[in-house]
């Protein structure tokens, strides 16, 4: 009844050569997924253009990692949704930990950016997580509720339709720690609970993708779970054969 989503995260890695090569051994082993997956593949900004095209043939999606929280206009170094939507890029992560934690990220910058994809018909990937301390403070229901009251829960319901939720627990990103299956699916049930508290029945449609540290041994346990639909994958999708490996574990 949910989409299964298997998407990757290339954060700043793969020079344009490295990335071309790449993009051709997951359209090579494409056929090897099963039909009702939805591959994703979120290259730099540099990459998108060029990409955009066969990744399309190849019916693989195709994200960008960010968008600026304005229109248009004096912003040296952004790259604005209508420019993403004019090269036929189809989704946005948006939120990612990284931006948060890195570039200053709030809550209220990242609904800016959520609406502006949405209104240039981006699909946003939207990325909420606790951190360690957080988590060893028992507080991660308190901080992934807080993260989507303040972006999530303020869009009109026919928006949120079209959301993809990523969870991500910062402690689990790149350190090769997954959270076990149970803490994933005990976060994404919550998470489920508390969009049905403001959208309904209209929360049982909204794929939640797990991420931090999923790859092909992880991901078989992790997308067996009920309210887990995907991942949102970041060192394992830049081997193509794990990524493809990933997207054949459910
Ligand atoms: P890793 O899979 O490298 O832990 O990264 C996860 C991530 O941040 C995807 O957005």
């Amino acid at each position: 009844m949910r989409k299964k989503i298997v998407a990757g995260n290339w954060k700043m890695n793969t020079t344009y050569e490295e990335g071309e090569k790449l993009i051709q051994e997951i359209i090579e082993k494409k056929s090897a997924v099963k039909n009702d997956v939805t591959l994703i593949v979120a290259p730099p900004f540099t990459h998108l253009c060029c990409f955009a095209e066969p990744l399309c043939k190849a019916g693989i999606g195709i994200a960008a990692q960010n968008c600026a929280n304005h229109e248009a206009g004096a912003y040296t170094g952004e790259v604005s949704a209508a420019m993403l939507a004019s090269i036929d890029v189809q989704y946005c992560i948006i939120g990612h930990s990284e931006r948060r934690e890195y570039y200053g990220e709030t809550n209220e910058i990242l609904l800016e950016k959520v609406k502006i994809a949405l209104k240039h018909k981006l699909t946003p990937i939207f990325c909420i997580g606790e951190k360690l301390s957080e988590r060893e403070a028992g507080k991660q229901f308190e901080v992934v509720n807080a993260q989507l009251q303040s972006v999530i829960c303020q869009l009109p319901a026919a928006d949120f339709e079209k959301i993809i939720l990523a969870y991500e627990p910062v402690w689990a990103i790149g350190t090769g720690k997954t959270a076990t299956s149970a803490q994933a699916q005990e976060v994404h049930a919550y998470l489920r609970k508390v969009l049905k508290d403001t959208f309904g029945v209209a929360a049982d449609h909204t794929p939640i993708l797990y991420g931090g540290s999923c790859n092909p041994t992880t991901a078989p346990e992790l997308f067996g779970q009920p309210d887990i639909d995907g991942g949102l994958i970041g060192g394992a999708s830049l081997k193509a054969a794990d990524f493809i490996s990933v997207a054949n574990a459910f």
